[in-house]
């Protein structure tokens, strides 16, 4: 098969609980269907893979539930890295965002030079000494570079899994004053929504793919289903206004396809708990296929 769904349903990493349930809605609203439509080989993984984490109780007030987290993201690391030796796209079903932790160390176990496009209102880049939350699902970009705590940034090798110069932010409306400190001291790319108003998407997109396909062996996009505006997207647990519109979204995910250049994806925070009916769901099955070449014509 080319493709390799690996559910990841886990949610240690938010704040709220339900993103677990992800994997579920998003197959149970057609995602298999449009991929027998686009013509594409791929195989649904049984999330047996995963350990039993209900008794790893090894929690910190700045490192929520680290113990769960660090055990099921060696899991994951192991599973993409598998599926992409075996020559597969792993497209990997949040989940809270802290799985990109597992799924980027694992996307960079074979491509040392991988570039990581990272879609989300959010940046997902403090360390314990900056999290306004304890959270991990908003450290998962910081434990890739290689910030934050060494029983994170281990997960899947003790090495920073993807480099600053290599890595873009797109959709950003509300980092912490850590954060944006992180973005400048470490001269990430980060494409604001304020970006996206005043250029357009593609421009802004033209810019991104090109920045993380220069001189890299392989993109992994991570997205969250977050930096869709809550109107199009209220199934999720960080909502934050003023998020990318629809047809941007899509446009992005059609950008990506004709690119090519994108080789493992996850996408992440879609709770069905919080959804209104299969909306948000529903929303990430089309985005899915775009990325993956459906066409209007
Ligand atoms: N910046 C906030 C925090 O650190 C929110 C992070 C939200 N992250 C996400 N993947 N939805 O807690
Ligand atoms: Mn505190
Ligand atoms: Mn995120
Ligand atoms: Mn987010």
């Amino acid at each position: 098969p080319h493709i390799a769904i690996i559910p990841a349903p886990f949610d240690w990493g938010a704040s709220r609980r339900g993103a677990s349930h992800g994997p579920q809605a998003i197959l149970l609203s057609g995602l298999e269907r449009k991929l027998q439509n686009l013509g594409l080989s791929y195989v649904v993984e049984s999330p047996d893979y995963l350990p039993d984490v209900s008794l790893d109780h090894r929690s910190e007030q700045h490192l929520r539930y680290w113990g769960k987290i660090a055990a099921v993201n060696e899991a994951i690391a192991q599973k993409t890295a598998q599926a992409a030796a075996a020559g597969q796209f792993p497209l990997l079903l949040g989940g809270d965002h802290s799985i990109a932790i597992g799924s980027v160390a694992g996307a960079a176990r074979g491509r040392r030079r991988l570039g990581v496009l990272w879609i989300d209102a959010h940046g997902d880049l403090n360390t314990p000494g900056t999290t306004p939350s304890g959270n991990i699902h908003g450290m998962s970009l910081a434990c890739s570079l290689g910030h934050g705590d060494s029983r994170l940034t281990s997960i899947g090798g003790s090495y920073p899994k993807v480099q600053a110069d290599r890595t873009v932010i797109v959709g950003a409306r509300e980092l912490d004053e850590g954060e944006r400190q992180l973005i400048r001291s470490e001269g990430i790319h980060c494409f604001t929504m304020h970006d996206i108003d005043r250029r357009g998407m593609a421009a802004v997109m033209d810019e991104a793919i090109a920045i993380v396909s220069d001189g890299t062996d392989g993109v992994h996009l991570s997205f969250d289903i977050d930096s869709v505006d809550p109107g199009e997207a209220p199934g999720t647990g960080t909502k934050v206004r003023g998020g990318l519109m629809y047809r941007e979204t899509h446009l992005a995910m059609e950008m990506l396809a004709e690119s090519g250049i994108v080789t493992s994806a996850d996408v992440v925070e879609v709770n069905p708990q919080l959804d209104n009916g299969h909306r948000t769901a529903r929303l990430a099955v089309e985005l899915i296929a775009s990325l993956l070449g459906e066409r209007i014509l």
